[in-house]
């Protein structure tokens, strides 16, 4: 019920507000479920508010520069979130109404009694805001990625593909599904459209994941078309046993098992094990399932075969995750290239001779990527390179590099279809007999 002292949309807005102002505060973005807001309009509203603050960060920073002479006021609660929402909606998303971006935004500061005393400057900066909001809107596209990543970009992949990188941000990432049975009635009553091989992409998203068909049954697991090539590239025996190195959630796990591999899955967070487990249990997939830490783990018997998805910078999901944009800083790209080194001096160990290892991250930045395979030759004596052919990956074949390399990023088209794909790197290897 809507009153004077509750209304309508001040909920959502406060919600929002939170939650952006969590992924402000270095937490990591997911959309509000239906515990935060069992309204199901009002949690994609404000899930939309809250992603195109986001998407739009380095735009909206443009802006506040304008807007605010002295900056953000220190210790004012939830004020930027606020702010930065307001601004989503007053530039970025006229369809929802300029009136109720000012008006729900001064009720929503004069409910926190951190920036109750700010909601006079939230009044004043918005309606310069909405006398502005035009030209605004025409803001140069070059501010949604951060500098340093445009730079880095550049150089790796071109002007062109980075300018696709920023209309794949704007756009967001399509839903796409890895099918356990591949069934054209499946396929259609999904209402998606194949990708390559296994993979799917559905064609609209109009509910959420466990309500889309045959989600309990467990026909099908969530996974981008890029992170499902990973786990086909590996080049085992059939049926042997190998091990996904960095498992948790699953979705590479629930390949392998697929592909008839006799499957253990490690991670060393018990908390991610258990939703591996739980996807595992919903898909009827039974791996082996260990808590231990990857840098240092002794397998009984070595594995014919391994899958190292490594922790990474995750730079290549930037349309699912635009905080990352914002958060990396070349220092965290250096300590996570050493952890892969660690990761992937453990899995050469943990690799019987003649086996098959497939090291891949989701992360646009060479020095995570293609500068490991430099450094694991020159430091791995009895790791050896196993290129991988463009026919391996028909359909992408433009994503396999001169070297047998794997590169995606978001400008490619899977299967000639559009929406994208995540930026990954992919290197296989075998050690020497
Ligand atoms: C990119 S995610 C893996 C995604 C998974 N392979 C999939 O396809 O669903 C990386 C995983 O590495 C795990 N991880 C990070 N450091 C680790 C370590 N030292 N040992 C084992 N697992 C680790 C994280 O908990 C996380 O689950």
């Amino acid at each position: 019920m809507t009153s004077k002292h509750d209304p309508a949309g001040l909920k959502l807005r406060l919600a929002a507000a939170q939650r952006l102002r969590a992924v402000l505060g270095g937490e990591h973005f997911s959309p509000l479920s239906e515990k935060d807001l069992a309204n199901g309009r009002d949690r994609a509203l404000a899930n939309r508010l809250v992603t195109t603050a986001l998407v739009r960060q380095g735009q909206i920073d443009a802006m506040l520069v304008e807007l605010l002479e002295k900056g953000l006021p220190p210790r004012s609660g939830t004020f930027e979130a606020v702010l930065r929402l307001s601004l989503a909606q007053l530039v970025f998303l006229p369809d929802i109404g300029a009136h109720s971006a000012l008006f729900l935004a001064v009720e929503a500061v004069k409910r926190d009694p951190k920036a109750r005393h700010l909601s006079g400057l939230m009044n004043a900066v918005l309606r310069r805001a909405q006398s502005n909001s035009a030209r605004f809107g025409l803001m140069d596209d070059t501010l949604l990625i951060p500098e340093q990543f445009r730079a880095i970009w550049t150089k790796a992949y071109g002007a062109e593909a980075v300018e696709s990188f920023a209309e794949a941000l704007v756009e967001g990432a399509p839903l796409d599904l890895t099918l356990k049975d591949d069934e054209p009635e499946l396929i259609a009553a999904l209402g998606a459209q194949r990708l390559l091989h296994d993979s799917v992409r559905l064609l609209t998203r109009d509910r959420p994941v466990d309500a889309l068909p045959f989600y309990a049954e467990g026909r099908w697991w969530v996974q981008d078309a890029a992170s499902a090539l990973p786990a086909r590239l590996l080049a085992a025996a059939p049926g042997s046993a190998v091990l996904d190195l960095c498992a948790a959630p699953g979705g590479k796990t629930a390949q392998l098992l697929k592909a008839g591999y006799e499957v253990t899955a490690l991670d060393n967070d018990a908390s991610r094990l258990e939703r591996l487990r739980a996807n595992m249990t919903r898909l009827g997939y039974a791996p082996q399932v260990v808590l231990a830490d990857a840098a240092n783990y002794e397998p009984a018997q070595a594995f014919a075969g391994i899958v190292l998805d490594a922790p990474c910078s995750a730079t290549g999901t930037f349309r699912r995750h635009p905080e990352v944009l914002w958060r990396r800083q070349p220092a965290d790209i250096a300590g996570r290239a050493r952890l892969q080194q660690a990761l992937l001096t453990n899995a050469l160990r943990c690799l019987a001779p003649g086996g098959s290892l497939v090291y891949c991250v989701c992360s646009l930045e060479p020095e995570e990527g293609e500068a490991q395979v430099d450094w694991a030759l020159a430091a791995l004596p009895g790791l050896e390179l196993d290129p991988v052919r463009a026919e391996e990956l028909p359909g992408l074949e433009q994503a396999v590099t001169s070297r047998g390399l794997v590169r995606t990023h978001p400008g490619m088209a899977p299967g000639g279809v559009a929406g994208g794909m995540d930026g990954f790197f992919v290197a296989r290897f075998r050690r020497a007999e």
